[in-house]
Parts: C-alpha cells; structure tokens; sequence
C-alpha cells in the first residue's frame, strides 16, 4: 500500500503530539515529535552552561550531541530524557535554542532522513513549510489560550508537575511570539495546510479525523 508522510504543524499545547502519535499507531506509521528533539538539544545546552544568547558556542557543541528514538522515548546521547525535556529550565529556553540556524540545521537534517521512505507522522512548527514542503497531508492545529493552558497543565500534572494556569499561559504565550516571529523557518500555516481548531473538540474526534483524512490520500491515485 502507497505509504505517505502527515506533517502536523501548530502553536504550542493543541494537542499535536497526542494526535501524531494515535494517527501514526493507527496506522502503522512512525511517529516522530520533533518538538522533543528540540528540547534534547536544550536540556543538553543547559546541563553543560553553554550561553544560549551566544550562536557560536551552541554551534560548537552540536557535533557533542546524538539524538535518538527509542520507540515514543527520545534518548540523549544513550540516556531517556523523556522526563527531563518537560521541566520548566526546558520550556523556558527552548524556543530561544530553536530560533538558533545550526540547530535547526542539524534537527531538519536529521527529520528528512527518518522520514525518506514515507510512513511517518511528525509534528513539530515547520514541517509542512521546511521540513517535508512535499507532505501528502499538512494539518495545522490550533485552540484558544485558556484550553490549552488547562490541557497542558493536566499533562502535567499526570507526570507530578505542578505548575499554576497563570505560570502556564506566560508560557505559552512567550513561546508563540517567539516561534512565531523568529527569522528562520518562523511558525506558519502551510498555504495547502488544514486548518483544525481543537477548542470544542475532543483528542478522539482529533485523532478520527486526521486517520480519516490520511486514509483519502493512502487510497487516491
Ligand atoms: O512541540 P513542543 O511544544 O514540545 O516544542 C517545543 C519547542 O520547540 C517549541 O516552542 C518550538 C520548537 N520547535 C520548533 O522550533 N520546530 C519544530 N519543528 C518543533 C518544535
């Protein structure tokens, strides 16, 4: 059968990741968060006190560092960093680390080699622009701020992480403006992207959705 590539691209905490992974496990796809890949590359930019305000010494440290799936897990250099890429140091730099050119480089390289053969379902803010501009299915998601907030924090709280809305919504909302108006490779809408707003509608329905739509492009000519 035809295998295609889904690129779901979309602002922080809409339920992208969620989505990928079921519309992937569904259909028999990889999935692959590209959003975690970014925030290995902080958490090891933060564990060794590189200055991430300076672009020449994150760029000297990227050849330190091997990002790799384990199934849904992400390894840094051989170490699971599942639960260490969703700590506060973490959200709080990681959009400064994804504006930087040699990281992006580095993760978009690396994201079209695991996605040569097609089969595969990645979410992230420039997949259907930069990373897969030829993706049979672009989807781009969004929600209103207090939805998401909430949603996040219950993911968070799942994992033990206490964090107030308010602390949450700052966040996200610094996160959006940043990857929104950095130079290179900003977060937009693809022009032959879908647009699904997740405000009233549940992960289910998200998920349904997205498989439904991937099956008409699986089945046409
Ligand atoms: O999807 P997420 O919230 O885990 O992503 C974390 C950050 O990574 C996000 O604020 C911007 C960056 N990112 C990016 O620049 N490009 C991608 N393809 C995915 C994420």
């Amino acid at each position: 059968m035809k295998k295609i590539v889904i690129a779901i691209d979309g602002y922080s905490a809409c339920g992208k990741s969620s989505t990928a992974k079921q519309v992937a496990a569904r259909l028999g796809y990889t999935f692959i968060d590209s959003g975690a890949m970014y925030r290995a590359v902080t958490l090891f930019l933060l564990n060794n006190d590189v200055n991430l305000e300076d672009a020449e010494q994150v760029e000297n440290h990227l050849d330190q560092l091997e990002i790799k799936f384990d199934g849904d897990s992400i390894l840094l250099n051989g170490d699971n960093v599942d639960t260490a890429i969703r700590t506060k140091p973490v959200n709080e730099n990681v959009s400064i680390v994804s504006a930087i050119s040699s990281v992006r480089r580095k993760m978009v390289n690396q994201q079209q080699s695991i996605g040569k053969d097609k089969g595969v379902v990645m979410d992230g803010r420039d997949i259907g622009t930069v990373v897969f501009p030829d993706a049979e299915l672009k989807v781009f998601m969004t929600a209103e701020m207090s939805i998401r907030a909430k949603r996040r924090q219950k993911e968070l709280l799942e994992k033990g992480i206490e964090e107030t809305l308010e602390s949450i919504e700052r966040n996200l909302e610094e996160r959006d403006e940043v990857d929104s108006t950095r130079e290179d490779s900003p977060l937009m809408k693809a022009d032959d992207a879908l647009e699904i707003d997740t405000t009233h509608i549940t992960l289910e329905e998200q998920i349904t959705q997205i498989e439904q739509l991937a099956k008409e492009k699986i089945n046409e000519d």
